[in-house]
């Protein structure tokens, strides 16, 4: 980890907090931890912060901690970019991560493109192809009695439905696993090959298609126009990747946090078994109580924020799990109510940028949790065993390893 940038000019020295998304309490890959509820206590300080040590490339962030200021920053991308260039930074490679790190008005002509394929029509569509999916994969652990949830069930199935959305054959799906264990669980140089091989499938994908059109996701893209001229390849395979990087590790940690929680709570397992017309708000409960995803913005300019000078190039960022247990917009915010109604979480965040999988991942969380009730008895997290858990731009679990009695 390098030395942390110093705190700038700018930053009241009342307003400093150590604090890490990424190295702090609750934070590091720890067993059996709860890294979404080791922040809930950040209600208790002031509604905006500055972390001189936060990220894991040595730069300090702004921290709002209320749910309403999220919003006003999320909704203000002329204030708060989005235009921070993961991909560039991390594999010096320029690509531009559509639409996620444009800001609007160019933002809206990517969205309006998008939208329509991830629509819940859509997303309906492809909903008999994902139950199949989870139904074979669960069939294929019932009797064994035991499994470990990201690798044998959690990832494969995220793979499997996104096989199906870009219109590949399932036969690819272990080839994709690969990419996807490395680029989420890999060192930074296996990371980065993982990326760098994801992009030139989407490379050779985007030119396939362009030789040999389907009917599929890419067709749709490299045939699109977009603001009055085609598309261009590099945006293109920039679409492709992110898709990868967005729609697999937050469906695949969304499944663990869900099932741990299962797990370890078996009065909630029978009640949704007895009546699983009730696993819709159950599982919006649960995206509420352990969300993944860390918006992060750049100030392009200078501003203030109720008082608060922050400088053009500061970073920012807008915890959802934090923005989740606000009091002020959640009753009782720390304790689980999965019959919760009204339940107007940030897990898919808010304002532009506002995922556009969402209607497609809670599909996949509920038709898991449903499946996986239906086949599985009462299940427990395995003795002597614990998830390990973890903080950072994407929360996490791994190792979770779950038994049930076998009839
Ligand atoms: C439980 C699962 C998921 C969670 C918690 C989640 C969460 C989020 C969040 C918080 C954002 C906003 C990021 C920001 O503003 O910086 C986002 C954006 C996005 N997500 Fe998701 N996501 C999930 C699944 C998916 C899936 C399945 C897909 C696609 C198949 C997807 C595709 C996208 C895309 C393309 C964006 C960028 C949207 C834009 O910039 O306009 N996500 N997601």
């Amino acid at each position: 980890m390098p030395n942390p940038a110093p705190v700038p000019d700018h930053v009241p020295p009342d307003l400093v907090r150590d604090f890490s998304y990424f190295t702090g309490p609750g934070m590091c890959p720890m067993r059996g931890g709860d890294p979404q509820g080791a922040l809930a206590d950040l209600h208790d300080g002031p509604p905006v912060f500055y972390a001189p040590n936060n990220t894991y490339d040595g730069y300090g962030t702004w921290v709002f901690v209320r749910a309403e200021d999220q919003r006003r920053v999320l909704q203000d991308a002329e204030t708060f970019s989005s235009h921070r260039r993961i991909f560039e930074k991390a594999l010096g490679y320029d690509l531009p991560t559509i639409p996620l790190e444009i800001d609007p008005p160019e933002h809206g002509a990517y969205r309006s493109l998008l939208n329509p394929l991830l629509s819940p029509k859509r997303v309906m569509a492809m909903e008999a192809a994902n139950r199949a999916r989870a139904a074979e994969l669960i069939d294929g652990l019932a009797a064994k009695g035991h499994c470990e949830v990201m690798t044998d069930f959690a990832f494969p199935f995220a793979v499997g439905v996104f096989l199906e959305f870009l219109g590949l054959p399932q036969s690819r799906r272990e080839e994709f696993l690969g990419w996807a264990d490395k680029q989420f669980h890999g060192t930074p140089e296996e990371r980065g090959e993982a990326i760098r091989t994801v992009i030139a499938f989407m490379e050779e994908l985007v030119a396939l298609r362009r030789r040999e059109p389907a009917e599929d996701f890419m067709t749709f893209v490299v045939e699109a126009r977009v603001g009055g001229r085609a598309m261009t390849d590099k945006e293109a395979v920039g679409m492709g990747a992110l898709l990868f990087v967005a729609g697999l590790d937050t469906v695949a940690a969304a499944i663990g946090f869900d099932f741990r929680y299962l797990a370890e709570n078996a009065d909630a397992q029978d009640r949704l078994r007895a009546d699983p017309g009730g696993i819709v708000l159950a599982v919006e409960e649960l995206l509420r109580m352990f969300p993944t995803v860390l918006m992060t913005r750049i100030a392009a300019c200078d501003t203030e924020f109720d008082g608060i000078a922050i400088k053009a190039g500061d970073r920012i960022s807008c915890p959802s799990m934090v923005a989740n247990r606000d009091p002020a917009e959640f009753p009782d915010p720390n304790r689980i109510d999965l019959a919760r109604e009204n339940n107007r979480h940030v897990a898919f965040a808010y304002g532009p940028h506002r995922c556009l999988g969402s209607h497609l991942a809670r599909r996949e969380l509920v038709i898991a949790m449903e499946e996986w009730l239906k086949r599985i008895p009462a299940f427990r997290i395995t003795p002597g065993t614990a998830p390990l858990t973890y903080g950072g731009h994407v929360f996490g679990i791994e190792d979770l390893r779950l038994d049930w009695e076998v009839g």
